[in-house]
C-alpha cells in the first residue's frame, strides 16, 4: 500500500474542495483532493448560475477571479413574474449597492482546476472506495482504490466535500448526527440552450401551473427550468413541449420574445432541504453539500458551501500559522448558523412561487398576498434583497 503525507485531507473535487484547497495552498498549507469521478465527469454537470459576492470575493482571495471578473455578469435587480406582471427587485438600492454576480458553477470548477493544476496542487481523480479512519484521534487517514491498489492518505484533518452521497458525513456515527430533512413532491427540469436569454436580469415566476425560473450563463447561452412532477423524466419532455410549457408560465410580452432552440442539456434534479449537525466530528469538517442541501429557488446551494469554505479556511490558517483553534472550535456553530438563515430563506421562496399538489384556494390566496405585500413594503423587499445576494460572513 502506497502512503502519503499531507496536513488536511480534502474528500471531494467539486467547487467547495477544490476551493478549501487552492485557498489553504496559498497560505502555505498542504492538501490531497481525492475527487471520484473524472475531471470531464465534473465539469460535465450544469448546476448553479449565480454567486453572492462573499463567493466571489474567496475567488479572487484564490487568486481565481480574474476570469470571473471579465466574463461573469453583474445583476443589481431580479424579476418576479406573477399574475400577469413583472415586477423587480431593485438589490442595489435595498442593500446599499450590492449585487450578485452571474458567472456559472461550471466556469467557477474549471478555473479552480486550472489554479489548481498551475501550481501543482495534488487532485487525485477516479479515487474510488474513499474510507475515513481514527478521526477521534490526532492521526486520522483516509484509504482510497485506485488502477487495482489500495493507497493511504495520512492527515492532520480530513474534510468531508463529497457532496449528499459523499462517503464523509455517513462516517459520523449515528447516535452523534442529527439529521433535518424535507423532500418536496416535486422537481425543476432544466434546459440548457445556445439562444439570447429572453430577460437581462433573472426572471422567477409563479403561475398557476407552476414554477418557472429565465436564467442564463451569458448573452449567447440561456438557463430555463420549469417545475415538473417529482416522477416526470428529462427523457418525457421534448423540447418543443418544454418550451410551450416554459411560455405559458410566462407574462405574454415576455413569452412573445422568448427565443427557443435546440437544447444542449436537460435534466432534473429533485428539490430537497436538508442539513445534517453536528458540520465536525473529532478531526473530520463536512463542508457544503456533505452537510445541507437546499431547494434551488434562493440560489444558495453553491453559495452556502463558500460560507463553510470561509470559516474553515480561517480556522485552519489560524490553527497553522497562529496557533489558535477558536475558529476550528466555533466551526460548526458558526457554519451552521448561516446555513440555516440560507435554508429559511430558500424555504420561504420555494413555498412562496410554487404550485403544490395538494395546495389549497387558501394556500395559493396566500401566496398571493405574500407577493402583493413584497412589492408594497420597502422593509419586505429589503429583506428579500438582504438575503439574495447573501448574508454577511
Ligand atoms: P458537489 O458539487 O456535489 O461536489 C462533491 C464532489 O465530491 C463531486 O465532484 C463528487 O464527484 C465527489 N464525491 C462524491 N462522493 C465521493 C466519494 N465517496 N469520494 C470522493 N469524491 C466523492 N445550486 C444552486 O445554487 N443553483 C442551482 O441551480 C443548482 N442546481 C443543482 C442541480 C443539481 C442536480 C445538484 C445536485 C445541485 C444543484 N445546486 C444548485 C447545488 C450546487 O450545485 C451545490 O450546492 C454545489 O455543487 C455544492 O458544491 P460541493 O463542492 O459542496 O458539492
Ligand atoms: C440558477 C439556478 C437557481 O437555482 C437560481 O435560483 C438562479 C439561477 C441557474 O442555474 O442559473
Amino acid at each position: 500500500m502506497s502512503v502519503i503525507r499531507t496536513q488536511v485531507g480534502i474528500i471531494g473535487g467539486g467547487p467547495s474542495g477544490l476551493l478549501l484547497s487552492q485557498l489553504l495552498h496559498r497560505r502555505g498549507i498542504d492538501t490531497v483532493v481525492l475527487e471520484k469521478h473524472s475531471r470531464d465527469y465534473v465539469l460535465g454537470r450544469i448546476r448553479a448560475g449565480v454567486l453572492e459576492h462573499g463567493f466571489a470575493n474567496l475567488m479572487r482571495e484564490a487568486g481565481c477571479g480574474d476570469r470571473m471578473d471579465a466574463e461573469g455578469e453583474i445583476h443589481d435587480g431580479v424579476y418576479i413574474a406573477h399574475q400577469g406582471r413583472m415586477d423587480r427587485v431593485d438589490l442595489a438600492r435595498h442593500t446599499g449597492g450590492n449585487s450578485v454576480l452571474v458567472y456559472g458553477q461550471t466556469e467557477v470548477t474549471r478555473d479552480l482546476y486550472q489554479a489548481r493544476a498551475d501550481m501543482d496542487g495534488v487532485v487525485i481523480h477516479n479515487a474510488r472506495d474513499v474510507a475515513l479512519f481514527d478521526l477521534k484521534s490526532a492521526a486520522p487517514y483516509l484509504t482510497y482504490a485506485k488502477d487495482g491498489a489500495t493507497h493511504r492518505v495520512d492527515c492532520d484533518y480530513i474534510v468531508g466535500a463529497d457532496g449528499f452521497h459523499g462517503a464523509s458525513r455517513k462516517a459520523i456515527p449515528s447516535d452523534v448526527l442529527r439529521e433535518y430533512e424535507k423532500v418536496y413532491p416535486f422537481g425543476w427540469l432544466g434546459v440548457l440552450s445556445e439562444t439570447k436569454p429572453v430577460s437581462p436580469e433573472l426572471i422567477y415566476a409563479r403561475h398557476e401551473r407552476g414554477f418557472a425560473l429565465c436564467s442564463m450563463r451569458s448573452q449567447l447561452l440561456s438557463r430555463y427550468y420549469i417545475q415538473v412532477p417529482i416522477t416526470d423524466t428529462a427523457a418525457q419532455w421534448s423540447d418543443d413541449a418544454f418550451w410551450a410549457e416554459l411560455k405559458s408560465r410566462l407574462p405574454q410580452d415576455v413569452a412573445e420574445t422568448l427565443q427557443t432552440g435546440p437544447s444542449i442539456e436537460k435534466s432534473i434534479a429533485p428539490l430537497r432541504s436538508f442539513v445534517a449537525e453536528p458540520m465536525r466530528y473529532g478531526q473530520l469538517f463536512l463542508a457544503g453539500d456533505a452537510a445541507h442541501i437546499v431547494p434551488p429557488t434562493g440560489a444558495k446551494g453553491l453559495n452556502s458551501a463558500a460560507s463553510d469554505i470561509h470559516y474553515l479556511y480561517h480556522g485552519l490558517v489560524d490553527h497553522y500559522l497562529n496557533d489558535d483553534d477558536a475558529g476550528l472550535d466555533a466551526y460548526s456553530e458558526k457554519a451552521l448558523a448561516r446555513v440555516w438563515k440560507a435554508q429559511r430563506f430558500s424555504w420561504w421562496m420555494t413555498n412562496l412561487l410554487h404550485r403544490f399538489p395538494d395546495s389549497e384556494d387558501v394556500d395559493q390566496q396566500l401566496q398571493r398576498t405574500d407577493l402583493d405585500y413584497l412589492f408594497s413594503s420597502d422593509a419586505a423587499l429589503a429583506s428579500m434583497a438582504e438575503n439574495y445576494v447573501g448574508l454577511p460572513y
